[in-house]
């Protein structure tokens, strides 16, 4: 795919994976635009990137206002919008019996509404363009993890969404995909949500021996221009799904044993 006449709207990318998709983007030719809710950070990747064919906005997803202007800044701005990555994201580490119902809403509110919100008001251009709307779920979205009720919830309402509309859009020859990474080495397990919805501010995972969020922006472009269905990333993240489809039973024992020591969760 030649990405050069081609415009990219990525949720959620002054960090992570995100991030690693706008640089890739870019460096691919490609005029993109991102969002997130933190000005600095914003500025920051905007400044990284003098000249290049950049739009960021300060947007929260999980707020419909906020991403109808996002979409309608990114369309004024380039002229229309070929490719929406639905990335922003947010996880959460609690156990049901002691989470706030609040906490289980914003996750709801962040990685489902949110895009809802931005395919909804894209979805006119992108069919326009015959292009391509991307979901970023998680294995959590394949099989329920203990401590990410609500993160698997709302992974599972991504993809059946994007499984209907994949078929809604055949006539469209819009291309629907949805991609399930494993554990990526990024914040997003430091800023993950406690029992009270507060951010935990620490990961209980090395993060070193992850699969890198640049390893793993490679592989969700490469899914983009092959027009793939789906992708399931990292060996753990295949096994897991692999496992959980055929040996659902194994695989509660095995992900009982991975997540908690003598009854406390440890991941
Ligand atoms: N890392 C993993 O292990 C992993 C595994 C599977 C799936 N994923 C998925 O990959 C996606 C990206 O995750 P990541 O690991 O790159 O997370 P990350 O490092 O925490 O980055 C999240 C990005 O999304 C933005 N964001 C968060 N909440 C937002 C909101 N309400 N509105 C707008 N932007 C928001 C953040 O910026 P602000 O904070 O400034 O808003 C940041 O740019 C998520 O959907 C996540 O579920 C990650």
């Amino acid at each position: 795919m030649d990405f050069r006449n081609k415009v990219v709207a990525v949720t959620g990318g002054s960090e992570g994976i995100g991030r690693a998709l706008v640089e890739l983007l870019l460096q691919r030719g490609a005029s993109v635009a991102t969002c997130g809710r933190n000005h600095d950070k914003l500025y920051q990747l905007q400044a990284a990137f003098p000249g290049m064919p950049l739009h960021v906005l300060v947007a929260d997803v999980s707020n419909e206002q906020d991403c109808n202007q996002f979409i309608a800044t990114t369309i004024s701005t380039f002229g229309g919008i070929d490719i929406l990555i639905n990335n922003a994201g947010l996880s959460m580490r609690a156990l049901i019996v002691d989470a706030e119902v609040h906490a289980f809403k914003r996750l709801m509110d962040v990685n489902f509404w949110g895009m809802v919100h931005c395919t909804k008001a894209a979805l006119p251009s992108i069919i326009e363009r015959k292009g391509t709307v991307v979901g970023i779920s998680s294995i959590v979205g394949n099989r329920g993890i203990p401590g990410r009720s609500a993160y698997s919830a709302s992974k599972f309402a991504m993809q059946g969404w994007l499984e209907a509309l994949r078929v809604e859009m055949f006539q469209h020859n819009v291309n629907v995909l949805w991609v399930s990474p494993g554990f990526i080495a990024t914040n997003i397990r430091s800023v993950a949500l406690n029992e009270q919805g507060q951010q935990i501010g620490e990961t209980p995972m090395d993060e070193s021996k992850l699969m890198s969020a640049e390893e793993c922006a490679g592989y969700i472009i490469n899914a983009i221009e092959k027009r793939k269905r789906t992708v399931v990333l990292t060996l753990t993240g295949k096994a897991t799904v692999f496992i959980s489809r055929f040996f659902p039973r194994l695989a509660d024992k095995y992900i009982h044993q991975f997540f908690f020591k003598n009854g406390k969760l440890i991941k």
